[in-house]
């Protein structure tokens, strides 16, 4: 059996987790600082850091009590090489380059981002090509998956990361941070007609997304309105989900139409990233899919946001093809999937 034991720090949780070529997650543990960083509104990079090394040694041990596992069990050392907040990135890739030094095993750097690609491969039988909607906090764009470490990409957001704009629309309402579940959540009591808020590139060639206009239109809705009662939140909640919704899906029926003109024996649509967990645009994902004679797919709602049982399943489908890497990898903040 083939086991990996994979780190993720490149945001505000520490995590690691074993998984196994079966697609077995023997160990899932993620350590969340979003406590740490609500007063801030957002995660603060050095906090975020300091928080990593504060608590990666434990969060490993606690991964291998779990499956009652020991480091030399491990066939390989997974972790997020980049992209993200070049600090916690860095101590992920030290903990990991020092483990697999000592261990004698083999390194993988992976991308953050492979790691939401693949991950539905771990859950759901996904061949590859695939097409995927990546979104999360910092990246939102439409990819062909063809095989590992390949990737096109269709289109991609010209501002903010759909998960940011739910973020700030969260924070303009004085809801916490991360702010999209709280978002999603308040969503369900309002009228998502009660706003019209505009539906970023709707009608436009391509895939590309925009969501700095719809989060300006939130912005001024909120101050014209003044004081928020509870119902006028739920309701902006609402029509906003709703706005974002309709932009997504009039984006993805481009982005399926390209896809199924590259490969029309391909039926896998998959929504992957931080966003991916809402469930109300996961259901118009899902119909629209449908209308392709596609098949929506999304990996588990707690294996949509950051996690390391992604980093280790990457870390996985990469040492099956001979991927390792040397222990001179470099961190890095910046790492686009595509060439
Ligand atoms: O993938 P992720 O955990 O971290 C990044 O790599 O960015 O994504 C985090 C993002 C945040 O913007 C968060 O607000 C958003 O995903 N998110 C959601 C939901 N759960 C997390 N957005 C909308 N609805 C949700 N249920
Ligand atoms: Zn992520």
């Amino acid at each position: 059996m083939t086991l990996i034991l994979g780190i993720e720090t490149s945001c505000d949780e520490t995590a690691a987790a074993i998984v196994s070529d079966d697609r077995k997650i023997h160990a899932n543990v993620v350590l969340s600082q979003t406590a740490e960083h609500v007063p801030y509104g957002g995660v603060v990079p050095e906090i975020a850091a300091r928080a990593h090394l504060d608590h990666i040694e434990a969060v490993i041990e606690q991964a291998l009590t779990e499956a009652n596992m020991r480091l030399s069990d491990m066939s390989a050392i997974a972790v997020t090489g980049g992209p993200g907040l070049i600090g916690g990135v860095i101590v992920g890739v030290m903990t990991a380059k020092a483990i697999a030094a000592v261990q004698k095993k083999p390194f993988i750097a992976v991308n953050h981002l492979e790691g939401h690609a693949l991950t539905v491969r771990l859950t759901n039988d996904v061949p590859f090509p695939f097409l995927l909607l990546l979104v999360s906090g910092g990246h939102c764009q439409f990819l062909m998956v063809k095989n590992v470490g390949q990737y096109q990409k269709l289109g991609g957001t010209v501002d903010d990361a759909l998960g940011e704009a739910f973020d700030k629309t969260a924070k303009m309402m004085g809801l916490d941070y991360p702010g999209g579940p709280a978002v999603e959540v308040l969503a369900r009591k309002g009228n998502e007609r009660a706003y019209t808020f505009p539906v970023p590139m709707k009608g436009r060639e391509g895939c590309d997304f925009s969501f700095s206009g719809l989060k300006t239109a939130v912005r001024q809705k909120i101050q014209e309105i003044g004081a928020l009662g509870e119902q006028q939140r739920a309701d902006i909640c609402a029509s906003f989900q709703f706005a974002a919704a309709e932009s997504l899906c009039d984006r993805a029926r481009h982005a399926l139409q390209l896809f199924s003109g590259h490969y029309p024996n391909s039926k896998h649509f998959v929504v992957a990233g931080g966003v991916a967990a809402n469930q109300y645009l996961r259901g118009k994902l899902e119909t629209l899919a449908a209308e392709f004679g596609m098949t929506l797919v999304a990996p588990p709602i707690k294996l949509c946001t950051d996690n390391a049982a992604m980093i280790a399943w990457a870390g996985m489908e990469r040492f099956k093809l001979g991927m390792t890497d040397g222990l001179d990898f470099e961190p890095r903040a910046r790492w686009p999937l595509y060439g």
